[in-house]
């Protein structure tokens, strides 16, 4: 029986976390060290519109019809179905497999969705365009995060490295010069929903106050542009550092992201900051390559339980399909 699959890397966000739900820019990259794979194939002696979704990594495996209607995958087959025009699926079998960390901010629920739709596509036979499937991934992330940007689901289905504001194209950018990264993983699960929330309040008690932060953290983001086109790897660093502090202030970070971002620093890292919503979850630091054995057993010794190393290389980030 011939299957279909689909395929989606993780994300970390470089720079703008947060600000960019208040409408300044953010910088993500795609980490394709670490994926979401989606395989469907044909269930002919199961009866028509059945769809089973056998999830291991999230503990799912069960029919999508005994999911409650608030569930993303209710919602990621609502929006495609609806684009398909098909009110009725054939009988299938899907298998989800993901390497990507569950709330630590590296994209994984985007990736599932964008790795799902690839593979039903693929299944149906139906052509969609990246700009589509992005669409129907957003609708996803809405279903449970709130209010999400749109980052997370746009640089997994592009999977390039984007200059991103919320409601607008996306920018696709240029990198100069290699840039190696190190993500270190705190170990510590974060809900992003709770952390907005929290940004939120915070936010409506002080208004002039947060948009200072957010306005401060745009302008980081929008030099950090610059550098990577030019290629500067020390100044990239020093904007890191800058945009950590601010996160710091925005009451995002915590001892443990905290004590990770020191000890890259600490290593020789040229910047770190927390990355993704945070409390926990992951930081990344910008490094010399010939420092990444160095400053991974630094991460490691203090209390990452995981690392990967993912590189950029120099490209021109070019025109958006
Ligand atoms: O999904 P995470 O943890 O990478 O967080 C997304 C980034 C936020 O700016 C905090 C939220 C958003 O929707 O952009």
């Amino acid at each position: 029986m011939p299957s279909f699959s689909g395929k989606a890397p993780g994300k970390i966000i470089l720079f703008g976390e947060h600000a960019v739900v208040y409408d300044q820019p953010a910088i993500a990259i795609p980490v394709s060290e670490v994926n979401a794979n989606a395989v469907v194939s044909a269930a002919p002696l199961r009866p028509e519109g059945e769809v089973w979704i056998e999830a291991p990594d999230i503990h799912l495996n069960q029919v999508l019809a005994d999911l409650p209607v608030d569930h993303a995958f209710q919602t990621l087959f609502g929006a495609l179905t609806k684009r398909m025009k098909a009110p009725r699926l054939p009988a299938m079998h899907i298998t989800i497999h993901s390497t990507i960390p569950i709330a630590a901010g590296m994209g994984s629920g985007a990736a599932i969705s964008v790795a799902v739709i690839r593979a039903v596509c693929a299944f149906m036979n139906f052509q969609i365009s990246d700009t589509e499937l992005n669409e129907i991934a957003f609708q996803v992330e809405k279903s449970y995060h709130g209010t999400p940007s749109g980052i997370d689901n746009t640089v997994v289905t592009f999977e390039k490295p984007i200059f991103f504001t919320r409601g607008a194209p996306f920018e696709p950018l240029d990198i100069g010069s290699e840039l190696c990264f190190i993500i270190g993983d705190s170990g510590a699960p974060s809900r992003t929903i709770d952390v907005v929330s929290d940004v939120r309040r915070r936010w409506s008690a002080q208004p002039e106050i947060y948009e200072l932060y957010f306005q401060s953290i745009g302008i980081l983001t929008r030099k950090a542009r610059e550098q990577m086109k030019v290629g500067n790897s020390l100044k990239l660093g020093g904007l890191m550092n800058e945009n950590h502090a601010l996160l710091q202030k925005i009451n995002v970070s915590s001892p443990e992201l905290d004590f990770l971002v020191d000890a890259a620093l600490g290593a020789g890292a040229l910047g770190a900051k927390l990355s993704g919503a945070g409390w926990g979850g992951n930081m990344i630091a910008l490094i010399n390559r010939r420092d990444a054995e160095k400053i991974c057993s630094a991460l490691t010794r203090s209390g990452a339980n995981r690392t990967i190393i993912t590189e950029l290389k120099p490209s021109y980030g070019g025109m958006i399909e």
